[in-house]
C-alpha cells in the first residue's frame, strides 16, 4: 500500500492538533504529534536538572534517550524511560522548556531521525514546525496553519483551564510570542512555511471549517 504523509506546520495554538485529530479520524490514518517528542526531551532534561539551553549537557543524554511513541486505541502515547508521560508533557513548565531544547541541533537531529523513520513506516499526519520544510520535504500534502497571537492565546487559555490550570491571559500571550520568536529564529530548521505549503489563517474559522477546507484540498 502506498504511504501518504500530511505535513501540518505552524505556531503554537494555531489549531494544528485539533485539525490533525479530525483528519486522522476522517482519513483513518495515524497522527504523529512531533511537539510531544520535544516536550519529552525537555522533561528528561528537567528531571536530570540540566538546563534546556545547555547544549553540552543535553548532548550528554539525547542520543541515548529512551523515548517511544506508542498508539493505544489510535491515540498517541509518549513513553519516556518506559513511563507514560503523555500528561506530564502538557504541563505549562514543559512548554517553554520544549521551545528552548528544540533550538538545539543535537536534539533536532535525533527527533527528526525518529520522525522520518515513523513517517516511512506508515501513512500519517505529522504536526510540528519544520515538517514540510525539513523533515519531509517530499510529503504529498503540506499545510501551514496559523492564527493571530491573541486568538491562539485565547485557545490555549481555554485548553489549559479545562485541565484545571489557572492562566493569566497577558502572561500567556507573552509566553506564546516568546515561543514564536524562538521557533522562528533558531539557526537550525526554524518554523517556516514551506514554499509548496497551503497557507491557512484560522483566526476567524471554526475547527470544523478548517477541517473541511483541508479535506477539500486533499480530495482535489
Ligand atoms: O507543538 P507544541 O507546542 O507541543 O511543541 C512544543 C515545542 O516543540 C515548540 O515550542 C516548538 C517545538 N517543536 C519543534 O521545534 N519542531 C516540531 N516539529 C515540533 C515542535
Amino acid at each position: 500500500m502506498k504511504i501518504i504523509n500530511i505535513a501540518l506546520d505552524g505556531p503554537s495554538g494555531s489549531g494544528k492538533s485539533t485539525l490533525a485529530k479530525g483528519l486522522s479520524e476522517k482519513l483513518n490514518i495515524l497522527y504523529l504529534d512531533t511537539g510531544a517528542m520535544y516536550r519529552a526531551a525537555a522533561c528528561k532534561a528537567l528531571s536530570l536538572g540540566i538546563d534546556t539551553l545547555d547544549e553540552k549537557g543535553v548532548a550528554s543524554f539525547i542520543d541515548g534517550i529512551d523515548l517511544e511513541i506508542r498508539y493505544i486505541d489510535g491515540a498517541q502515547h509518549t513513553f519516556l524511560d518506559k513511563k507514560d508521560v503523555s500528561l506530564r508533557i502538557r504541563e505549562p513548565e514543559v512548554s517553554m522548556a520544549a521551545s528552548n531544547i528544540s533550538s538545539l541541533k543535537c536534539v533536532r537531529l535525533k527527533m527528526v531521525e525518529m520522525q522520518r523513520a515513523i513517517a516511512k513506516s506508515m501513512s500519517c499526519i505529522l504536526d510540528g514546525r519544520d515538517i514540510g520544510s525539513f523533515v519531509l520535504p517530499d510529503a504529498k500534502y503540506k499545510f501551514y496553519i496559523t492564527a493571530a497571537p491573541e486568538v491562539r492565546t485565547a485557545r490555549r487559555k481555554a485548553e489549559l483551564e479545562s485541565r484545571g490550570f489557572k492562566v493569566n491571559f497577558d502572561e500567556l500571550l507573552k509566553e506564546i510570542e516568546q515561543r514564536d520568536y524562538n521557533d522562528k529564529h533558531r539557526d537550525f530548521a526554524p518554523l517556516v512555511q514551506a514554499e509548496d505549503a497551503v497557507y491557512i489563517d484560522t483566526s476567524d474559522m471554526s475547527a470544523q471549517e478548517v477541517l473541511e477546507r483541508i479535506l477539500s484540498y486533499i480530495k482535489r
